[in-house]
Parts: C-alpha cells; structure tokens; sequence
C-alpha cells in the first residue's frame, strides 16, 4: 500500500467525513491531498491544510467501509504527522463532533489531546447529524505536539 498525494479528489470518499461539500471544497483548495492505494484500488484519505508555517489540520480522514476498524486509519494520521514533522510544524490539529466517539478514541490513542469547543458548530448545517443516538452539534478540537 502506498499514501500518496493526489489532485484527483475522492469526493465521495471525502464526504464520509464531512457531509459539507462547500467545506470539503475550501480544504482541498487550501491544503493537499493524501489517499491510501492498495493494487490500485482506494484505500483511505486525509486532507492536510497548513494554517501557519507552524500549525497543520488534518481536516478530512476517512477509508473505505471494507477496510475500517483494521488500522489503516492510525496508519494515515501518522502519515500526516510525520509529513508536518518534515515541513518543520510543531503542531497538528484535528477537530471531531460531540457525537464521534469512535474517532475521539482513535485521535487520542495517536496522541491527541483535547484543546477547546467550537460551540454550535455544526448546527448550521443543512441536516442534522446524529450518530449512536447524539445529536451533533459541537466540534471538540484536538491537538498533537511534535517534539
Ligand atoms: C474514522 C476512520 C477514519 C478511522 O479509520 P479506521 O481504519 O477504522 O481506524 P483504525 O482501525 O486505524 O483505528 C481505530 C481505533 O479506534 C479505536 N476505537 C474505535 N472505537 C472505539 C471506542 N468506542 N472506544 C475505544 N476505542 C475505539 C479502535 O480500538 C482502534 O484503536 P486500536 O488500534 O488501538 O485498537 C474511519 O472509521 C472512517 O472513515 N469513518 C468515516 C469517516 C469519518 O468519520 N471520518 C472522521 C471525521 S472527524
């Protein structure tokens, strides 16, 4: 399996992790794009967005339905950080809604760690989310100090 950067955005893909697609659109203008290929076939994406010579965003992760729950996640966001290591970033951010709790797992077993709320920030979205039961509303951000 290779990560590689591409301008040949999996929206759909995308989508999974940002229902938004105005969103998903501004991250790919602002940042590069990364998918994980196996035998030529999609695998996993993320979005890294550089907000400062310091501070990076991983702003979309997601992987494919049939390969979820096998690692490829983690694989990614080490990906990514060692990619902001490389440009010389101190710090990545990721940000998640209140009702992820599988991914609010998996970013503080990579060694996230929580750092604010973003009040009502998916409220103006066009439809609700709800996962597990919870209605999704706030975004809680998370951030990874590299040393
Ligand atoms: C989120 C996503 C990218 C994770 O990818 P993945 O390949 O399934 O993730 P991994 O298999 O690498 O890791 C999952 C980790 O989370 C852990 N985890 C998941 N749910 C958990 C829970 N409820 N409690 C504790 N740990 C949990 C797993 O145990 C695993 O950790 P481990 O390897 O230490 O056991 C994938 O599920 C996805 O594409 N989801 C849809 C899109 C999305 O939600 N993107 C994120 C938007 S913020």
């Amino acid at each position: 399996m290779i990560i590689e950067e591409t301008e040949n955005y999996p929206f759909e893909l995308l989508l999974e992790a940002d229902p938004s697609i105005y969103k998903i659109k501004e991250y790919v203008e602002k940042g590069k794009c990364f998918i994980a290929v196996d035998k030529e076939v999609l695998q996993g994406v993320y979005i890294l967005v550089a907000h400062t010579p310091n501070k990076a965003e991983i702003t979309n992760i997601a992987v494919i339905e049939e390969e979820r729950g096998r690692g490829l996640g983690k694989k990614l966001i080490q990906d990514a950080l060692q990619r902001a290591k490389k440009l010389g970033m101190t710090s990545v951010e990721i940000g998640t809604g209140n009702s992820s709790i599988a991914q609010l797992a998996l970013y503080q077993k990579c060694g996230f760690r929580i750092c604010g709320i973003i009040q009502g920030f998916f409220d103006d979205y066009p439809e609700p989310i709800v996962e597990d039961g919870i209605r999704c509303r706030d975004m809680i951000r998370l951030t990874y100090q590299i040393s």
